[in-house]
C-alpha cells in the first residue's frame, strides 16, 4: 500500500473523529473503513483503535439508516468480518455465530432497554445478565454423544476453521461433557479462548529471553493461538475458554432442548455444571438497566485488577422468551449488547527519548510523547525498555506512535505509523556512555538485553540505590517517598544509604513544606526501620539479582550481615535454592571494602544487623497438623485475611498454592467461592474445608 493512500486514509479518518461525516462522504468513508478493515484482519496491523473503527463505522450506519439507498452490497456494514486463513479446513456452523452490537455510554443503554420493552411488549423492568466481554478468539465447540467432536473459530460467522485437534489441547474445554444426562444428543457451545494476563507477561518474558518478538497483546496471542498449525504451540500458549453461550441443543428425536431452559443465567450455569469455564464470579443477574448500569461503572474501575483482559461488558435480556420475541438481525441478536469500555489505544508523537538509570546500573530508554488520554489517564512518558525494543519497532523522534494499555496498567508503545512519516524524522541514537557518570556502558553477556553502567559510585545508581532502601518494598520507611530522596540528595544530606539514617531532624523541620510534626514523623519511621529483620535489610541493598526470596534464604544462615564478609562463592551455593548468579553477586558485593563499610556505619548508627526471630526458618514438626499439605483459599474469608491464613497455614506445615489442580490437597473456601470451588469439586480428590474447620485442626477454634 502506498504511503499516500495510507496518509489519505489516516487524515479522513482523524478527519470524521472529530467532525461526522455526511451523506456526500459516504463513498470516501466506506473506502476508508475498508481501508482499516484490510490493515486489520490482512495486515494485521491497525491503525485505529478499535473504538475510532467502531465510530467511523457507526458514523456510516447512521448515513445508510438516514437514505437506505446508499447501501451497496459492498458496504462494511454488509458484511461480518472473517479471520480466515488458508491452512484450515472450513466449516459451517451449527447455528450462525453472531456478533453484537455496540454501545459506548449510559444513553445508548437505555435506549438499548427502551428498544427491548417496545419489541417485546413489556411495561414493566426488563431483567439482564451481565457478562465480561472476553478479548480473546471466539470459537464454537460440538459435542455429540457427551464427546468432543469438532472446533471451530467463529471465521465470518457462517463458517469457521476447523481447529478441533487444538481445542482438544485446552484443559478448561471438556473432552467429554455429560450432556446425554440433560437428554441432549448433539450441543453446540460458543465461547472465547483467553489468555490470562499474569500468563501472558510470563510467556511474553520468556519469549524475550529466547530473543523472540514479543506479543503486543493477550487478544492477539490467543487468536493467533486457536490457529496455530501445530497443536502443541496452541497448548505453550496457556490458553482458557470460558464458555458463554449454548448455541444449540438437540434431543435424539430432534426436540431443541434451548427451549427448556427458560434464563440465559441458568444456561449458564449448567454449562459450569457440566464442566466448562464459566465467568462465575462476574456474571451477574440485574432486575433492570439502571442496575446494569451501576454494576458496569463498578466493573469498568475495577477493569484493571480483572486476571483477564476484557474490552467491555455483554448485557443479555435473561429472559429466553423474551429473547425469542426479539430475534436477531443479520448481523447480531437484538436480545443482547456490548458495552464497550473506555479506549486504551491511542496514536501520538513520539517527541524525546530519555536514559534512565537504575539502581544496578540498567540504562532504560523512556520515550516522551506528546500528553494523550488513556483509559482514564494522560500518559506522557512510556517505557521503551532497552536498545533492542527500539530497533525491533523501528522507532523514530518525530513518529507518530500507537499506544495502548493491555495486561497492566503499564502503557506501552505498540508500534510506529511508518507510513506516516514526512521524512524529517530522526533515528533514536542509544547512547555509548552512561547520561549520569559518563562511564562506558557494557553488556554483561550477549543474553543481557539492557546496557549497563558499572561504576558503583554513579551518581544517579545511589541516588536510586537510596530511593529503592526507604520504598515499601524494601525499608518500608514511611513518608520517605522518591521526592523527598530527591530532594535531600540535591541538599548534599544522602551520599550513599546510610545517610538515611543521620538525618537532622531539626533542620528538616525548617524546610518548606516540612514542620515539626512531619520531621517527627519521619524520624520515627527512620527509627522503626532500624529494627527491621536482616532479610529486609539484605534485599534493600540492591545487590544485583538479589530477590526477596534468596534474602531470607541468607538471612536463615546468619548470625550478623558482616558475617557474609567472610563467605566464599561455595558457601553461598551450600544454601539449597541459592544458584551460581546470587552467589556471585552477593559475595562480589561483600568483598567491596565500601559495602562493608558503609553498613558497619549503619550498624553504628543503630541500625539492626544482627539475626532476629523473624529471620528464622520455621521449623515444621513431625506432627505438624498440615505436614507436607498443599493448601489454598478462594472466596472472602471471614475471620482472617489471605495474608493471615497463609502464614497460619505455612506455620502448620502446609505449602500454600495459587491454583486448583490435582496437586491441591485442601481448599479452604470462604464466602461467595466461585469457580476454584467448582474446579476442585470436578477434580474429586481435594478436601473442601469451611474456614471454621481450617481454624479447629489448628486448634484455634
Ligand atoms: S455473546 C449471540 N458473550 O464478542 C451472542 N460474546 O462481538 C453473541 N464475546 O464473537 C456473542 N465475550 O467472541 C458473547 N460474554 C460474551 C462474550 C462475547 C466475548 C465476543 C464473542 C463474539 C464477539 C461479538
Amino acid at each position: 500500500m502506498s504511503e499516500t493512500k495510507a496518509k489519505k486514509y489516516f487524515d479522513l479518518a482523524k478527519k470524521w473523529l472529530a467532525k461526522a461525516a455526511t451523506s456526500s462522504d459516504v463513498e470516501l468513508l466506506k473506502e476508508t473503513l475498508r481501508y482499516h478493515e484490510w490493515k486489520y484482519y490482512v495486515e494485521n496491523d491497525p491503525v485505529l483503535s478499535d473504538y475510532e473503527y467502531d465510530q467511523l463505522y457507526n458514523q456510516l450506519k447512521t448515513i445508510e439508516e438516514a437514505d437506505p439507498q446508499l447501501i451497496t452490497p459492498d458496504s462494511p456494514t454488509q458484511r461480518v468480518a472473517s479471520d480466515f486463513t488458508q491452512d484450515l479446513d472450513p466449516v459451517k456452523h451449527l447455528v450462525p455465530m453472531l456478533s453484537l452490537d455496540n454501545s459506548y455510554n449510559d444513553e445508548d443503554l437505555k435506549k438499548f432497554d427502551e428498544q427491548i420493552k417496545k419489541l417485546t411488549g413489556e411495561t414493566g423492568d426488563i431483567e439482564y445478565c451481565v457478562e465480561p466481554k472476553f478479548d480473546g478468539g471466539s470459537i464454537a465447540v460440538v459435542y455429540e454423544d457427551d464427546q468432543l467432536v469438532r472446533a471451530a473459530t467463529r471465521g465470518n460467522g457462517a463458517q469457521g476453521e476447523e481447529m478441533t485437534l487444538n481445542a482438544k489441547t485446552l484443559p478448561s474445554l471438556p473432552l467429554n461433557a455429560p450432556f446425554s444426562s440433560l437428554g441432549i444428543k448433539t450441543a453446540e457451545i460458543r465461547g472465547e479462548g483467553v489468555i490470562r494476563k499474569d500468563i501472558f507477561a510470563k510467556l511474553n518474558e520468556a519469549r524475550a529471553l529466547e530473543g523472540k518478538t514479543l506479543f503486543a497483546n493477550p487478544r492477539n496471542s490467543a487468536t493467533g493461538g486457536l490457529r496455530m498449525k501445530d497443536p502443541n504451540e496452541t497448548r505453550a500458549r496457556g490458553i482458557e475458554v470460558f464458555a458463554f453461550q449454548l448455541g444449540y441443543a438437540v434431543a435424539e428425536d430432534g426436540t431443541d432442548m434451548l427451549q427448556m431452559i427458560n434464563r440465559h443465567s441458568q444456561q449458564i450455569a449448567l454449562l459450569g455444571e457440566l464442566g466448562f469455564k464459566i465467568p462465575s464470579d462476574k456474571e451477574v443477574v440485574c432486575k433492570n438497566i439502571d442496575e446494569v448500569i451501576t454494576l458496569i461503572k463498578q466493573w469498568e474501575a475495577d477493569r484493571e485488577n480483572y486476571p483477564y483482559e476484557i474490552d467491555g461488558v455483554v448485557v443479555k435480556v435473561n429472559r429466553r422468551a423474551l429473547q425469542e420475541i426479539c430475534g436477531s438481525t443479520q448481523h447480531h441478536p437484538r436480545w443482547a449488547i456490548a458495552f464497550k469500555f473506555k479506549a486504551k489505544q491511542a496514536t501520538t508523537t513520539l517527541v524525546d527519548v530519555e536514559y534512565q538509570i537504575g539502581k544496578i546500573g540498567s540504562i532504560t530508554p523512556v520515550a516522551k510523547v506528546l500528553p494523550v488520554h488513556l483509559a482514564g489517564v494522560t500518559v506522557s512518558s512510556i517505557s521503551l525498555h532497552n536498545e533492542e525494543f527500539i530497533t525491533s519497532k523501528d522507532l523514530r523522534i518525530g513518529d507518530q506512535v500507537v499506544i495502548e494499555r493491555a495486561g497492566d496498567v503499564i502503557p506501552y508503545i505498540v508500534k510506529s505509523l511508518a507510513d506516516l512519516r514526512t521524512g524529517d524524522e530522526e533515528p533514536i541514537v542509544f547512547p555509548k556512555e552512561c547520561p549520569s557518570c559518563s562511564t562506558e556502558l557494557v553488556k554483561e553477556d550477549e543474553m543481557q538485553a539492557a546496557w549497563r553502567c558499572i561504576n558503583p559510585e554513579c551518581p544517579a545508581q545511589i541516588l536510586q540505590r537510596i530511593i529503592f532502601h526507604v520504598s515499601k518494598a524494601a525499608m518500608d520507611i514511611d513518608g520517605f517517598g522518591r521526592a523527598n530522596v530527591e530532594r535531600f540528595a540535591e541538599l548534599g544530606w544522602l551520599r550513599d544509604i546510610s545517610d538515611v539514617y543521620d538525618l537532622d531532624y531539626e533542620t528538616i523541620a525548617g524546610l518548606d513544606g516540612f514542620g515539626q510534626k512531619s520531621a517527627d514523623k519521619l524520624q520515627s519511621s527512620i527509627e522503626k526501620a532500624k529494627q527491621n529483620p536482616i532479610s529486609k535489610l539484605l534485599h534493600s541493598l540492591s545487590i544485583h539479582h538479589l530477590g526477596k526470596k534468596a534474602s531470607k534464604l541468607i538471612a536463615e544462615h546468619i548470625d550478623h550481615v558482616l558475617d557474609l564478609a567472610n563467605w566464599s562463592e561455595e558457601d553461598f551455593l551450600s544454601i539449597k535454592d541459592i544458584g551460581p548468579v546470587v552467589a556471585r553477586n552477593v559475595s562480589a558485593y561483600f568483598a567491596e571494602a565500601a559495602n562493608v563499610e558503609m553498613l558497619q556505619r549503619m550498624e553504628s548508627l543503630g541500625v539492626n544487623l544482627t539475626q532476629t526471630e523473624e529471620d528464622r526458618p520455621i521449623a515444621v514438626a513431625d506432627n505438624a497438623p498440615l505436614r507436607d499439605k498443599t493448601i489454598l483459599f478462594t472466596g472472602s474469608l471471614q475471620k482472617m485475611t489471605r495474608g493471615e491464613a497463609k502464614k497460619k497455614a505455612e506455620a502448620a506445615g502446609a505449602k500454600a498454592i495459587s491454583a486448583v489442580s490435582g496437586n491441591l490437597n485442601i481448599l479452604v473456601v470462604g464466602e461467595k467461592a466461585g469457580s476454584k470451588l467448582k474446579k476442585a469439586e470436578a477434580i474429586g480428590t481435594v478436601e473442601i474445608w469451611t474456614e471454621d474447620q481450617f481454624l479447629e485442626i489448628l486448634g484455634e477454634l
